[in-house]
């Protein structure tokens, strides 16, 4: 009963969260996705953990991780970023040869390739090909502190540049491209099954 609660809970604060993202602002549109990404990736270093302490491990899982990742963070989120976010901030004049936007497209690209490690790690041991478990173990474990770090530097340092130099009217625009990256990708029912997955994965990870 109060299981079912909470998750009704859950799906009301996702619909509130769609509804409202009307009202935010760019940035805290993409804090408030790099908040559901921390939980994946929370979930994503005890599955490391448990690979390197030889503890039982489920492909099935980080499967099921993977195909949401690439929905929400390489389509949805880092589409937002790349597409509509830093191309304005860019405009504005800050450059994107020097730091924080240098590291940030290199953390983009890093996170993919850290992405693709992990998804060949799991197709070779779901197919019983010679697997190393190391090797996955290393890949969730790199693709997790990348994101973190990532997600800190924008936070810290981009943010709060883009709130200063883009104006109301862009943000509004950049918010309505937004609007639409996200009708192309993230569905009630998508975020639905996001959030069963994520409830599902947090009772088989504890602590
Ligand atoms: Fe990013
Ligand atoms: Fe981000």
């Amino acid at each position: 009963m109060i299981e079912a609660l909470r998750n009704k809970n859950e799906k009301l604060n996702k619909s509130i969260y769609i509804k409202s993202n009307k009202t935010m602002t760019p940035t805290e549109n993409l804090i408030k996705e790099h908040q559901e990404i921390n939980e994946l990736l929370e979930i994503m270093s005890k599955i490391a953990a448990k690979i390197k302490s030889k503890d039982v491990f489920y492909p099935n899982d980080v499967e099921e991780i993977i195909d949401y990742l690439i929905i929400i963070i390489d389509k949805s989120h880092h589409g937002k970023e790349d597409e509509v976010f830093y191309p304005e901030l860019i405009s504005t004049g800050i450059s994107k040869e020097a730091e924080p936007l240098s590291l940030i497209n290199y953390e983009h690209t890093l996170a993919k390739r850290y992405l693709k490690e992990i998804s060949s790690c799991v197709v070779n041991c779901k197919i019983g090909n010679d697997f190393s478990g190391e090797l996955l173990a290393d890949s969730l474990t790199n693709y997790v502190v990348v994101i973190q770090n990532h997600i800190k530097r924008e936070e810290e340092f981009v943010f709060p540049i883009a709130n200063e130099v883009l104006s109301t009217e862009k943000q509004n625009e950049i918010l309505q491209r937004f609007e639409h990256i996200d009708q192309q990708n993230i569905t009630h029912s998508f975020l639905d099954r996001f959030n069963k997955l994520v409830n599902k994965l947090k009772s088989k990870y504890p602590g």
